[in-house]
């Protein structure tokens, strides 16, 4: 008995080291990969200024895995991305004071549009002003980005931009980006002057298509001409915050990016975010006959991603997100947002 129980000691003593040794291999080899990134990252924005723009076309795809290293690399690993929302806002407040990279807030649970691939449940529910006063100012030590409008709509709550300005005169105002997520319809309700006030850094608008008819197709209850004028009126109020256009990217509007993107090039717009339609079949809120025929087919993504590249080559930054992207992304987001 005690011979075995020798053998098990030492056994587990031998695995201990094996796990411990493994470990802190990790941990320098995480440390050398993210000073690696780091640099590797600044010096592709050196190239990229070097280059000449025939020359500039293929390393544009290098610039987009930029994105992503960049998203994974200058954050220290153990900062949290998550979202606060109704669904997670208790679980949230129980939680120790922490640091954040990301956190990604809604205000409220419902939306002014029925957009046909949304598959977000709503509801009259909402984040409490004293609540949410709370979180901020005794659950969050800092915050590298803060994003207001994640999986619902924010410019329906009309206490926007005075939440706004509770978040930036809270621990929880963003050393980096601070965004406001929004379909861009009833932007002109809120006060553009608060929002340059509370330091908004980009507005990100969802938008499908430069034609109206497409638009309004995908994002059932939008009108563009309205979108439009309100992007042009922010402008003038905020011309500091850059704006940013995400487009969801389905069979209907894929032969339309292009004229999208010059549409948003004469509206000052530098960035664009497209990502593939995702779809899950197990959902109780999508209508399924619609959505399977907006699923795009095998490289359809990808084909319309190099077209895009090799149109409007370094002129403006181009991010992709095909499924497989935000498949990782949405569990990580989950995993960290306290929703499973
Ligand atoms: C859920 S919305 C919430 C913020 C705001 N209501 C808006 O539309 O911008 C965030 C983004 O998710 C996108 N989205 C919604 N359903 C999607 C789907 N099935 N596939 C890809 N993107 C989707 C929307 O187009 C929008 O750009
Ligand atoms: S506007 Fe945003 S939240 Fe509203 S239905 Fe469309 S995608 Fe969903």
């Amino acid at each position: 008995m005690k011979d075995y129980l020798v053998k098990l000691r030492n056994k587990l003593f031998g695995v201990n080291a094996v796990l411990a040794a493994i470990q802190e291999l990790k941990e320098e080899l995480r440390q050398e990969l993210k000073q690696k990134s780091l640099s590797s990252n600044f010096e592709l924005a050196e190239d990229i200024l070097a280059l000449s723009q025939k020359e500039s076309r293929a390393t544009l795809e290098l610039l987009e895995n930029s994105y992503e290293i960049e998203t994974n690399t200058t954050t220290d690993q153990k900062l949290k991305d998550s979202q606060l929302n109704v669904y997670n806002f208790q679980k949230m407040l129980e939680q120790p004071p922490s640091e954040y990279n990301f956190i990604r807030f809604d205000p409220n649970n419902n939306c002014n549009l029925h957009c046909v691939y949304c598959h977000n449940e709503r509801s009259n529910d909402i984040i409490d002003t004293e609540e949410l006063k709370n979180f901020l100012e005794n659950k969050v030590i800092n915050t590298n980005s803060f994003q207001v409008g994640c999986i619902m709509e924010p410019t329906l709550d009309p206490r926007l931009c005075d939440l706004m300005l509770m978040i930036a005169h809270s621990p929880a105002k963003p050393k980096d980006m601070f965004i406001l997520q929004t379909n861009g319809i009833l932007l002109n309700n809120h006060d553009y002057e608060k929002m340059r006030k509370a330091g908004l850094t980009h507005l990100s608008v969802s938008i499908d298509s430069d034609e109206p008819e497409t638009q309004k197709a995908l994002r059932s209850g939008t009108n563009l001409n309205r979108v439009i004028s309100n992007l042009k009126g922010f402008r003038q109020s905020c011309p500091e915050t850059e704006i940013i256009f995400i487009t969801t990217v389905t069979s209907a509007n894929i032969q339309e990016m292009e004229d999208l993107v010059n549409l948003g090039i004469e509206l000052g717009v530098n960035r664009f975010s497209l990502r593939e339609i995702f779809y899950h079949p197990e959902s109780k809120i999508v209508d399924h006959e619609k959505m399977l025929a907006l699923l795009l087919k095998d490289n359809e993504f990808s084909k319309m991603k190099h077209n895009l590249i090799e149109k409007f080559g370094t002129k403006v930054n181009l991010f992709f997100a095909d499924n497989e992207w935000l498949k990782t992304y949405e569990v990580q987001m989950m995993e960290s947002s306290l929703r499973v």
